[in-house]
């Protein structure tokens, strides 16, 4: 089969051939043929070391699909089953998991770097972003990796589901718990980044402020539930405008630079709180005084995941969107085939490009 694999950390070209095979499938684990996968800005910084990973990898983490084999211990799953990937399987028994953090589930991480479910021709194995590799044209992964939803939610719908959707949606709802008519401000606007202004105009937030360089992006942020949209550079007029001074009730950090972390810091209001949202470096340094950090009340919350248990709330997205409260449609810039992902991981370089779906024959 098909797939696009990085061959080393630094590499700004993946090689997509054709000879790639899978291992066994386990008696835990389901076969899925991959139907759409995103590109995902963590896909790049997977590729420039960001985000460690094993290689040679088998990118891609955002992605949809229909099962075609189960081992024997499966339940959950059936071929035919239209399922969406979880890129963090959550085992469900470890205490982090039974403590309803099953998004910090370890265990297929830890598992990940040393099992690769992938062949080449000679034999020898590639590995899968973290633990599935969404950019092949199948993949194995253990049971709680691929969840069920409904045959109706378009293949697209799901891919975005898998990743973008889950993250900036699950920050407002299930970890910032936006309230309504309350205000928020969202520093980054590509795929992850509109999904919080969704989630957060899904809330009911009366002002919602879009931060992006990039011009082209407030229009989009706009369209999908962004009040007001400003460069970095017009923040302290729109905070001033918007918010008295005073800082926003909530301000998302969805870009992942420490630089941008502390300027989502500034937004905040006094006891307000600052969503880390964006994935940074191990060694970029986030500095926030020590008087700040007390004085201003402000509480600092990661959102991994959209914190989010993706049982629940994968075929939870997909009944926002059939309702029509999620516009997942506004979120795609363009419709690829697996053979162009050379030049979709370039275009997301360049920063205009929203989520591109590569959908599968
Ligand atoms: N928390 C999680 O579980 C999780 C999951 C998925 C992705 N992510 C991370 O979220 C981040 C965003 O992902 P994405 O796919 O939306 O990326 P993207 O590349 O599509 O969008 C990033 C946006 O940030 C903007 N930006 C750059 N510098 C900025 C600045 N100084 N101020 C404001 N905006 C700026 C860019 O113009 C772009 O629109 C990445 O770090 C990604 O790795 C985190
Ligand atoms: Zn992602
Ligand atoms: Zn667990």
């Amino acid at each position: 089969m098909r797939a696009a694999i990085l061959h080393a950390v630094g590499n700004d070209k993946l090689d997509i051939r054709d000879d790639v095979t899978l291992a066994p499938v386990g008696p835990a684990d389901v076969r899925v043929r991959i139907r759409a996968t995103g590109v995902c800005h963590s896909d790049l910084s997977a590729m420039t070391g960001v985000l460690p990973q094993p290689v040679p990898l088998i990118l891609g983490h955002e992605g949809a699909g229909e099962v075609v084999e189960v081992g024997e211990h499966v339940t959950s799953v059936k071929p035919g089953d239209h399922v969406v990937i979880s890129w963090r399987p959550a085992c469900q028994e470890c205490d982090l998991c039974v403590g309803g953090q099953p998004f910090l589930c370890m265990k297929y991480v830890i598992e990940s770097f040393s099992k690769g479910n992938f062949r080449l021709g000679d034999g020898s194995t590639v590995f899968g972003m973290a633990g599935c590799g969404t950019w092949a044209e199948e993949i194995v992964v253990p049971w709680q990796g691929a969840i069920k939803i409904d045959d109706d939610v378009s293949w697209e719908a799901a891919a975005l589901i898998g990743c973008g959707i889950t993250t900036g949606v699950g920050a407002a709802l299930n970890t910032a718990k936006v309230r309504p008519g309350s205000t928020v401000a969202v520093v980054g606007c590509g795929g992850v980044g509109l999904a919080v202004i969704q989630g957060a105009r899904i809330s009911g937030a009366r002002t919602i402020l879009a931060v992006d360089p990039l011009a082209s992006k407030h229009e989009l942020a706009r369209k999908v539930g962004a009040t007001h949209a400003v460069t970095p550079e017009q923040v302290p007029d729109a905070l001033n405008e918007l918010t008295a001074g005073g800082g926003f009730d909530y301000a998302f950090e969805v870009v992942g630079k420490s630089a941008t972390i502390q300027s989502t810091w500034q937004l905040a209001r006094q006891g307000g709180d600052v969503i880390v949202v964006g994935a940074g470096a191990m060694d970029d340094m986030v500095s926030i005084s020590a008087f700040s950090l007390l004085f201003e009340g402000k509480n600092l919350l990661s959102s991994l995941y959209g914190e989010a248990d993706v049982r629940h709330d994968f075929p939870y997205f997909a009944k926002l969107h059939k309702s029509g409260l999620l516009d997942l449609e506004s979120m795609i810039s363009s419709r690829i085939r697996l053979t162009d992902l050379n030049d979709a991981v370039a275009a997301l370089k360049g920063g205009e490009v929203l989520r591109q779906i590569v959908l599968m024959d």
